[in-house]
């Protein structure tokens, strides 16, 4: 098949967005009374929560003049326009024009679904009918009394599969993050990669291996440790880490350390994207040292990314003929891009 050059380049500088999923709208704290301009798959949404504490999502444009919503403010269970003082409820609907009794059906604005589940404000992106919450991804330890948890934000100039792209093939923290979690055995030990039709499962297990510098100061380890790292990827663009390490040859999970990088990706355009990753751990609970430590070390380690990701899209975007090499370490990257663009074409 021949295509025009303006084809292939529409073709490979950005991924189709899926909307018929939850993503992450915010961490649940940063949604409050004051309304919060927020670029969801590149469409304006104004974010709020009203007196009695429920999240809300609507369309930034108000029906009247167009003005954003988000200018506006909350009231009780409402949200009024900051210009000639609209007022819609949650979903959607005007209740209040001043000046005027009658309310004209026209007068109502798009709602979108939100969930407060795990720390984070889900928002269904597709037909508000179809929302189901049971499908909102299973992340249990983010509040287990159980897990230990420090989490922030992140925001790439990319298109969000480059980051997903680096978060399923972890070979490159050999070299990009010798600081915090690299070390040269994770390049060079091979991954055994599952995909199945909604799901990729990337694991790499390195024994008797030196443990990196964060992990020495999160578990204490003096010697060599056998480590794990299974990466599984759901749709649209959730990637949670199972890692860990023991001391070597012990099998001993007491004596080492299990964690999850939990790591919610939300395109907000097609050059831009938001990551909200959580570390959870199930040791030192109560270390407030440690869990500020964590918070340094991975804001670090995901800030190193962005440097290069950030150039990486810029060569993407001004290469539109150029295919991409995939090598070994490529196997997850691969199955997660297959899945992606199939659930774009609807199949
Ligand atoms: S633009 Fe919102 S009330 Fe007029
Ligand atoms: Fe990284």
């Amino acid at each position: 098949m021949t295509t025009t050059p303006t084809e292939a380049a529409d073709a490979s500088a950005s991924m189709p967005f899926l909307s018929d999923f939850w993503y992450a709208a915010g961490w649940s704290a940063e949604i409050a009374d004051k309304p919060l301009a927020r670029r969801i798959l590149d469409r304006p949404i104004v974010l709020y929560r009203t007196a009695s504490g429920k999240a809300a999502a609507l369309d930034d444009c108000c029906p009247h003049r167009m003005v954003a919503l988000s200018q506006g403010w909350v009231e009780g269970e409402t949200l009024r326009c900051g210009y000639h003082g609209l007022r819609f409820d949650c979903a959607g609907a005007c209740v209040e024009i001043p000046g005027q009794a009658l309310i004209p059906p026209r007068a109502k604005v798009r709602a979108y679904p939100v969930v407060d589940r795990w720390h984070l404000a889900w928002i269904w992106m597709g037909d508000p009918a179809e929302a189901d919450p049971a499908t909102i991804p299973s992340l249990p330890w983010m509040d287990s009394p159980e897990w230990a948890f420090s989490n922030g934000t992140i925001v790439y100039d990319c298109d969000y599969v480059l980051l997903l792209d680096n978060l399923i093939d972890l070979s490159h923290t050999t070299f990009v993050h010798r600081q915090t979690i690299g070390t040269d055995d994770v390049a060079r030990t091979p991954i055994k990669t599952t995909a199945e039709r909604n799901r990729v499962l990337v694991e790499r297990y390195m024994n008797d291996t030196e443990p990196s510098i964060m992990y020495v100061k999160a578990g204490g380890f003096t010697g060599k440790v056998d480590r794990w790292q299974r990466i599984e990827y759901t749709p649209p663009a959730n990637i949670v880490i199972d890692a860990g390490a023991v001391p070597a040859g012990t099998n001993d999970k007491s004596r080492g350390i299990d964690t999850r990088v939990v790591n919610i990706v939300t395109p907000e355009s097609r050059a831009r994207t938001f990551h909200f990753w959580a570390f959870v751990r199930d040791f030192k609970l109560d270390d407030a040292e440690m869990t500020d430590y964590l918070a340094r070390a991975l804001t670090h380690t995901f800030n190193e990314d962005k440097v290069l990701i950030d150039g990486q899209q810029r060569n993407v975007e001004a290469r539109p003929q150029q295919r991409m090499l995939d090598n070994n370490a490529d196997a997850g990257v691969v199955q997660v891009r297959r899945i992606v663009e199939r659930l774009a074409r609807g199949g």
